[in-house]
């Protein structure tokens, strides 16, 4: 039986002293400024602006102004007493054609952010990709074409060139099983294209690129941390029948183990995921051998927990999420399931991987109402969620599973893709009209946690 989040007492002692506590954001999720000085579009840029792609029409040319604002937002990183900051590299700031010629307006910004935070104390983790592929690479096939993993190389080798003689935590990309998921099958994420003749080169020259990205880290920058990061979700199925456990084990293997068995070692889980069995066709000779590569840590991102059940009708996969709205549990603004030990759950998963030496959780957190009231934004429900996540966290780590760190997702509200400015994840209200930004409860609280 899973012990309920609140059985467990947290404070920050009982984590130890090397225990990473930080902050997550992506570049194009809070950056804003989509053309100036020198960017390039990202397929971001180009799918915002395609008609019903994103909820009410919303783009993300200006988000949270952080490419203007970073020293505030920094400064508010410092002032929660968080020490860790992630965020990302937007690609087309720095090649704006994704190759080619540098941006060098684009390199001084990110040394300007890189130094700020080093200067006020607080440590960059850097991600190198977080979904904004040049449009320019998009037209000459993105993901799908194998070249690819040297446009991609390429990018890497400059990032490492310019800030890695001051960014020690380095992630890859984040989460491929989202965006070749939802980009490259779904087609409700940019690039927006569909089937499995685009997701499975996709999901292919993803996986040699996340090894040759690392590889490339690891030679330029042999005293680094080198990571990458994994979305999952916790996978119970409906009932006992064995159609439904079969369709469990499916969804599982799709959404959890497909890339970190990948970069592991193990191969495809083609057994498990037959409908994956084209992939084989854009293997080439001697592919296993650059799919493999020993990470320093890996980063876990875990927000819910998916019910599944057999579907004769799903194409492909034959299995359906029990939608956590018919369910009658907690939810979130996402419609996401309040699942704390989803998350003890994914930790106990990913540890058992011999290959794993660190664990970080990379992103966790929640979107609820938030409302303006007299000037505060309460959100008790977030604080609650946290608290119950990171309560889970400990348990894992107190049962010796491998715990080295945990970041929320995230400072401030902002866009949230497809679902637009709607779904508010942030510790910080941020009041899109005025960009005027108010600490909620949630973000007092996790300051308060965090004071040493
Ligand atoms: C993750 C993603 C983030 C953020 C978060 C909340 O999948 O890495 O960019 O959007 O989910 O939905």
């Amino acid at each position: 039986m899973i012990s309920l989040s609140e059985d467990i007492p947290i404070n920050k002692e009982l984590f130890g002293d090397d225990f990473a506590w930080g902050v997550s954001t992506a570049a194009f999720q809070i950056e804003g400024a989509c053309d100036a000085e020198g960017k390039g579009a990202s397929i971001w840029d180009v799918f915002v602006t395609r008609q019903g792609k994103i909820k009410s029409g919303h783009n993300a040319a200006v988000a949270c102004d952080f490419y203007n604002q970073y020293q505030q937002d920094i400064d508010l990183v410092k002032q929660l007493n968080i020490p860790n900051f992630r965020f990302s590299l937007s690609w087309t700031r720095i090649l704006p054609k994704g190759t080619g010629e540098i941006n060098q307006a684009g390199i001084d910004y990110y040394n300007r952010i890189i130094d700020y935070c080093l200067q006020i104390g607080i440590e960059p983790w850097v991600t190198l990709y977080h979904w904004d592929l040049p449009h320019e690479l998009e037209l000459k096939g993105g993901w799908t074409n194998r070249e690819s993993v040297g446009w991609f190389t390429n990018f890497v080798k400059i990032g490492a060139q310019y800030f890695g003689d001051r960014v020690k935590h380095w992630m890859v990309m984040n989460e491929p099983g989202v965006f070749t998921g939802a980009g490259y099958f779904l087609g409700i994420h940019a690039p927006g294209r569909t089937g499995l003749k685009n997701f499975l080169p996709a999901i292919h020259h993803v996986v040699l690129s996340i090894v040759a990205g690392a590889k490339q880290l690891r030679s330029s920058l042999p005293g680094a941390q080198i990571g990458t990061t994994f979305s999952c979700s916790f996978i119970e199925p409906q009932s006992h029948k064995p159609r439904d456990l079969a369709a469990a084990k499916r969804v599982d293997a799709l959404l959890n183990r497909l890339f970190i068995e990948a970069i592991s070692g193990y191969g495809y889980p083609l057994g498990d995921v037959p409908a994956l069995k084209g992939i084989t066709k854009y293997m080439l000779p001697g592919d296993e051998d650059h799919m493999k590569f020993e990470f320093d840590f890996i980063g876990v991102q875990n927000y819910t927990r998916e019910i599944v059940k057999y579907s004769f009708f799903t194409p492909y996969i034959s299995a359906a999420l029990v939608k956590a709205e018919d369910r009658g549990v907690p939810l979130t603004e996402m419609k996401w399931e309040v699942y704390p030990a989803a998350i003890y759950q994914m930790i106990k998963k990913f540890s058992a991987y011999p290959e794993v030496k660190k664990l970080v959780i990379t992103e966790n957190g929640a979107a609820f109402p938030d409302a303006v009231t007299n000037g505060e934004v309460d959100d008790p429900l977030r604080m609650e969620y946290l608290q119950g996540h990171i309560g889970q966290v400990l348990r894992a780590k107190n049962e010796g599973y491998k715990a080295d760190g945990y970041f929320v997702w995230t400072l401030t509200d902002n866009f949230e893709w497809a679902e637009g400015y709607h779904p508010r994840f942030g510790l910080i209200y941020i009041d899109f009209d005025t960009q005027q930004r108010i600490i909620k409860s949630s973000g007092r609280w996790f300051a308060a946690f965090l004071k040493v």
